[in-house]
C-alpha cells in the first residue's frame, strides 16, 4: 500500500535556491537503510522505484553535486549526458584528470568539477549554479558538505541490505522532521535545523 504524496501530511517546502547570506546554502538528499547503509561496490545497493520518483521530483530544475566515485558508478550505467536531464550536474573532485586541457569538466554531462568544498561553496555564493544546490553524495561528500546543508531529503529504506557505504550520523543537528511519502519499500522524510 503506498501513497504518493501522502494526503494526510501538510505539502514540505521544495528545495530553495541556494541564499549567499545563508551559513547553510546546499540542500541534502539521501537513501539510507535501517542500518546507515548507501551504497555497495560504487552503486546503491537496491532499486526502489519510488525512491528514484523522489530523486527526480526533488531535484529537477535544481543543481545536484556529487563525489567522483558516485559520479563514476553513474557512468557505468547509463550515458553521461542521459545521466540527470533536466538537473546542472556538478562533480567534486581534486584530481587533475577531472578538467580537460581547455580547464572544461573531463566528462560530458557535467556542468562544473570543484576542486574542494570552499571551490564549491565560494561558486555557490556567486551564483554561478541554478537553482537550489543539492547534495547528493556519496558519504566522503555528505561527511564534507553537511555543515552547509539546511534541509535534508532523506529516504529512509525500510529493510536492510549488505553494503561498503555508511552515512555518517547528521540527525541530530536536523531535530525538525516531516514525513513526505510513505510507501511499502520506505518513507521520505524532510529534515531541517529550524
Ligand atoms: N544511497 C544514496 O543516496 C547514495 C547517494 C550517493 C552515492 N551513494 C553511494 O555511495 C558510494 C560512494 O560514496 P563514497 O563516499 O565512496 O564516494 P563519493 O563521496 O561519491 O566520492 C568521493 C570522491 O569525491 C571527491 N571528493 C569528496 N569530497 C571532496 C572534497 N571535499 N573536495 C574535493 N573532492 C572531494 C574525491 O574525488 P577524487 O578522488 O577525484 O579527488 C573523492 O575521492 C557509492 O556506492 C554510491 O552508489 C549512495
Amino acid at each position: 500500500m503506498s501513497s504518493e504524496p501522502n494526503a494526510s501530511v501538510p505539502p514540505f517546502p521544495a528545495p530553495a535556491p541556494a541564499d549567499p547570506a545563508s551559513p547553510h546554502p546546499f540542500a541534502g538528499i539521501v537513501a539510507m537503510d535501517a542500518e546507515r547503509v548507501i551504497g555497495r561496490d560504487g552503486f546503491l545497493p537496491w532499486k526502489v522505484k519510488e525512491d528514484l520518483r523522489w530523486f527526480r521530483r526533488i531535484t529537477t530544475g535544481n543543481t545536484i553535486v556529487m563525489g567522483r566515485t558516485t559520479w563514476e558508478g553513474i557512468l557505468a550505467e547509463t550515458s553521461p549526458t542521459f545521466a540527470f536531464p533536466g538537473r546542472h550536474t556538478v562533480v567534486l573532485s581534486g584530481r587533475a584528470d577531472s578538467l580537460g586541457a581547455d580547464g572544461r569538466p573531463a566528462w560530458p554531462g557535467v556542468a562544473a568539477v570543484c576542486g574542494s568544498m570552499e571551490d564549491l561553496l565560494t561558486r555557490t555564493r556567486a551564483g554561478e549554479f541554478p537553482g537550489a544546490v543539492i547534495i547528493a553524495g556519496g558519504a566522503r561528500v555528505f561527511a564534507a558538505a553537511m555543515p552547509y546543508i539546511g534541509t535534508v531529503y532523506l529516504t529512509r529504506i525500510h529493510a536492510t541490505h549488505p553494503g561498503d557505504t555508511h552515512m555518517p550520523p547528521f540527525e541530530r543537528h536536523f531535530p525538525h522532521v516531516r514525513e513526505a511519502e510513505t510507501h511499502a519499500a520506505c518513507t521520505m522524510q524532510v529534515m531541517s535545523r529550524v
